[in-house]
């Protein structure tokens, strides 16, 4: 299973194993990753499961959507490389990924 490493702002990484087909952010909530409250569920509609993705990261992932874009508007620090993580589904190409969980979340 493709992993996915996920560092909170005190540098404290844990590395989970994701089922393809499962977004990042259910991975992070299956695993109790501190940080990633995802209070809608996955509706693009909370921006508590925002990570900025590491910068090697970004051109592999799918486009944002602009539901994603307008929600990433509110969301705590927005910056150029976030991303909702439950827009982000699992897949062996993303085997590897690291994300950073925001201060205010992690
Ligand atoms: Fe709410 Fe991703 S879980 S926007």
């Amino acid at each position: 299973m493709p992993k996915i490493t996920f560092i909170n702002s005190d540098a404290k990484v844990n590395t989970i194993e994701v089922q393809n087909g499962l977004t990042v952010m259910e991975g992070a909530v299956q695993n109790d990753i501190q940080g990633i409250d995802a209070d809608c569920g996955g509706g693009m509609a909370c921006a508590t499961c925002h990570v900025y993705v590491n910068k090697e990261w970004q051109d592999k992932l799918p486009v944002k959507e602009d539901g994603e874009e307008d929600m990433l508007d509110m969301a705590f620090e927005p910056k150029q490389n976030s991303r909702l993580s439950c827009q982000l589904v699992v897949s062996d190409e993303l085997d590897g990924l690291v994300v950073n969980i925001p201060s205010k979340q992690g």
